[in-house]
């Protein structure tokens, strides 16, 4: 029933924003047997969903049309890290001219100054944080932590809101948090410290994690999430930003479906609001939305920023899509013009968009959205220049001017 009624939501989402028309609730006479073949979905069923609130709302507000973040990864800090959660301190490489890395304050300077841009993620790993001991630990290591914070301060005096993502893919050292790996209050634990350090700063946004995947059981991971939302309001950070990710690597396409946002839903401050907890999403435009491959083949509109819009809307979340990305290619400046003129038309629901990636990336890597430093001229990527530059597209709130 419950997965019926996902189902029909979503059936229900793509009809009416086909043909435009007022919404009525949802009722469950679109019927569809899914796959019984997925683990994921199965665990949420025994979920009791609650039939949702405000479907009679399935159109963009008035006030959508423009988004209300636009930036870029600024790589560096999570470099030696695996999707298994295991990272190599010596590998991370902070992408700070001053640690021998690429000039990261400089190019979020410039896209603020030239592009509009409002906001970073900054990736780093736990270990990096902490150590690697053999059983994680929260305490920061005080050396790393001020080398890591060089970079958030360089973010923060640009006037940008700035993302705190640990990116450890759910996990430290092969372990799942929660599930096997290091107990919740460990994760907990380490938000803690970190929540202390930004509690007064407004602009800090906390990512609780990146693209958790293949986790066996979807509300044992929202209970994880939700040790990790108590510890920073504890903290003392009680107004910033939350960001909330689901399983298979946080997909937009599968974010629904895999009983993510049903799971994620329930986690709540706690004065039991779910005020600033966004969801967070990743989609990439290729083919296997791996953001491996150089060429796009999709603006993903109607497998998954339609359809996840009416399971917001319907139940009165938003999400912001930290990761997206493609080649320097016209194929990619295509889809991705037509991706982000669909989340600016959702504005109400989706929050706005990050590339993958600049900072430490050179150049020729793939999905490189670094700008080229020659003097005191910075110039961008062509997927910057021609479609993710807030300049560009005019899809943005503009706190700037040109
Ligand atoms: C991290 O520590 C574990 C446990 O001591 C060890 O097995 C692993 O090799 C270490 N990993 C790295 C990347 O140093
Ligand atoms: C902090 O990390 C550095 C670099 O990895 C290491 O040399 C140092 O011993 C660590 N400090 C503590 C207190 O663990
Ligand atoms: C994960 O999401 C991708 C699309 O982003 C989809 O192709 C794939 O089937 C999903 N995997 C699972 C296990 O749901
Ligand atoms: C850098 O700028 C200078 C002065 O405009 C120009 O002569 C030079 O060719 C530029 N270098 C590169 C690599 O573009």
């Amino acid at each position: 029933m419950a997965i019926q009624r996902l189902y029909a939501l979503i059936v229900f989402g793509l009809l009416t924003l086909l043909d435009g028309a007022n919404c009525m609730p949802a009722a469950a006479t679109v019927t569809h047997t899914p796959s019984t073949s997925n683990p994921l979905t199965s665990t949420v069923v025994s979920s009791t969903v609650a039939p949702a609130p405000s479907c009679a709302v399935n159109h963009p507000s008035i006030s959508a049309g423009k988004l209300r973040f636009a930036g870029v990864n600024i790589a560096g800090f999570d470099f030696g890290c695996g999707t298994d959660g295991t990272c190599t301190v010596a590998g991370a490489w902070p992408p700070l001219a001053q640690y021998y890395g690429y000039d990261g304050a400089g190019q979020m300077k410039h896209f603020v100054q030239n592009d509009g841009y409002n906001i970073f993620r900054l990736p780093v790993g736990w270990q990096y944080l902490t150590g690697n001991d053999t059983t994680a630990v929260s305490t920061l290591n005080a050396t790393n932590f001020a080398e890591y914070d060089a970079l958030v301060q360089a973010c923060l005096s640009t006037g940008a809101h700035c993302i705190i993502d640990i990116h450890n893919y759910a996990r430290f050292n092969g372990g799942i948090v929660g599930q096997g790996g290091p107990d919740n209050s460990v994760l907990a634990g380490l938000w803690s410290s970190i929540a202390k350090k930004y509690a007064h700063t407004p602009n800090v946004i906390f990512g609780v994690m990146n693209e958790p995947h293949d986790v066996p059981d979807i509300t044992l991971w929202a209970a994880s999430v939700q040790a990790v939302v108590t510890a920073i309001r504890r903290a003392g950070a009680t107004t910033q930003l939350i960001l909330l990710p689901g399983n298979n690597w946080t997909s937009a396409q599968t974010f629904v479906s895999s009983g993510s946002a049903d799971a994620l839903n329930k986690v709540r401050n706690p004065d039991g609001t779910k005020l600033n907890l966004i969801f967070d999403v990743h989609k990439y435009l290729d083919s296997d939305n791996s953001g491996s491959h150089p060429d796009c083949v999709t603006n993903n509109i109607d497998d998954s920023w339609a359809p996840l819009a009416q399971w917001l809307r319907c139940h009165g979340r938003q999400a912001l899509n930290t990761e997206t990305g493609g080649g320097n290619v016209a194929d990619c400046v295509t889809f991705m013009s037509q991706q982000i003129a669909f989340q600016a038309a959702n504005s109400d629901v989706f929050l706005g968009y990050l590339g993958w990636s600049a900072g430490n990336f050179d150049p020729t890597y793939t999905l490189a959205e670094t700008p080229t430093e020659n003097g005191t001229t910075w110039t961008d990527t062509m997927l910057v220049s021609s479609a993710l530059s807030p300049k560009v597209n005019k899809l943005v709130v503009e706190p700037f001017t040109f």
